[in-house]
């Protein structure tokens, strides 16, 4: 596995890169709404997937696993997927499963997949029961992140996109906080990225220390599936999340910088009250309690830079939170 390259044009360095690992085959699976904007960074057979949530399917990735057949690709044959979390996701699936896996680059389009979909090697689709339910860790060989591609994003997509990176912020490097914001997203993907990666190096199975990557997420899942999974942008979803973390973790383990948490957020328009009722939002952190077994999980920072789970969270003080929340 090579590291991971970030930077405007990276994406031409893509050809060398697949030459490198000599290949008996390729396939480019890609964004349709990204090919037809800024064209295939290869030459050479894809195949286009219309990149929503509800394409992250299991009915898409048999189709992706009969363009392989078609195209005949034995195992030493490489994948490249260009297209946000959606299509890194199902292209990074159909490399863990077709021939028991065969490699794959990684060309994320996305703010959100820049920082956080294309490294650590998840790769899934999502269940009608829930999201992420099917997958497998499969590396991608390298990651090119290209920051050219993030200028046609539309704004909404960069501004949820700036949830995860403030997120990172949070668990791994309180100076990129402060320029959270205040910069082109462009300017702050690598260090925003580094963060994950460093984390994901000493945890690749996510047997501990990788859950803290969850800070925000609690909730933001809860509310993510109260609300349908269609009214919020996930890094919406995960902002709302991590003020509702900052207040807990106030209250539970001395964290003393929200003020600073939420004026990042601020800075990048990022939201803040609920946006589904309370009683919904309960619910659903109820669902998630079952599947870990009783206790929910909470990432929380006990200061900047310093974020770990707990599984002693009161109901009183989530709730309590949550009120807050609802009415701020
Ligand atoms: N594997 C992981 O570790 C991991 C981590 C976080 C999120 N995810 C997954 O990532 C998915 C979300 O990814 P996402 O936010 O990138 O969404 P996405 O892939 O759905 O892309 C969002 C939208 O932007 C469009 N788009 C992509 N690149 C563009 C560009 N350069 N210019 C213009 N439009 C562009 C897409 O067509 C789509 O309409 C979720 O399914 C989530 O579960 C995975
Ligand atoms: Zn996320």
């Amino acid at each position: 596995l090579k590291p991971a390259r970030f930077g405007s044009g990276v994406r031409r360095e893509l050809a060398a890169l697949l030459e490198a690992l000599h290949p008996t085959g390729r396939l480019t699976i890609a964004d349709r709404a990204v090919a037809k904007r800024w064209g295939l960074p290869l030459q050479g057979p894809s195949h286009l997937v219309a990149a929503r949530e509800t394409s992250k399917t299991l009915d898409t990735w048999r189709e992706l696993i009969d363009a392989c057949v078609a195209r005949h690709l034995d195992r030493d044959a490489v994948l490249v997927a260009l297209g946000g979390g959606v299509v890194l996701d199902l292209a990074g699936f159909c490399a863990a499963t077709y021939l028991r896996g065969v490699r794959w680059i990684a060309v994320p389009t996305t703010l959100l997949a820049q920082v956080d979909a294309a490294h650590g090697g998840k790769t899934g689709v999502d269940h009608p029961a829930a999201k992420n339910l099917i997958g497998a860790f499969h590396p991608p060989e390298t990651v090119l992140a290209d920051f050219d591609y993030l200028a046609s994003l539309p704004p909404r997509e960069l501004r949820g996109g700036m949830g995860e990176v403030v997120k990172h912020a949070v668990i791994g490097d309180p100076e990129l906080l402060e320029r959270c914001g205040r910069t082109d997203p462009a300017g702050l993907v690598e260090r925003a990225a580094r963060v994950k990666l460093e984390i994901v190096a000493r945890d690749p199975k996510e047997a501990g220390e990788r859950r803290i990557l969850n800070l925000g997420h609690t909730l933001g899942h809860a509310l993510e599936r109260a609300g349908g999974y269609s009214s919020l942008h996930h890094g919406e979803a995960v902002a709302i999340g991590l003020r509702a973390a900052c207040r807990i973790a106030e209250r539970h383990c001395g964290f003393r910088q929200t003020a600073a948490v939420l004026a990042a957020l601020d800075r990048c328009g990022l939201p803040g009250g609920l946006k589904a009722d309370p009683a919904k939002i309960r619910a659903a952190l109820a669902h998630d309690k079952k599947r870990w077994g009783g206790a929910l999980r909470w990432a929380l920072p006990e200061a900047l830079g310093r974020v770990r789970v707990f599984d002693d969270v009161p109901e009183e003080l989530v709730s309590a939170v949550l009120m807050e929340t609802a009415s701020a």
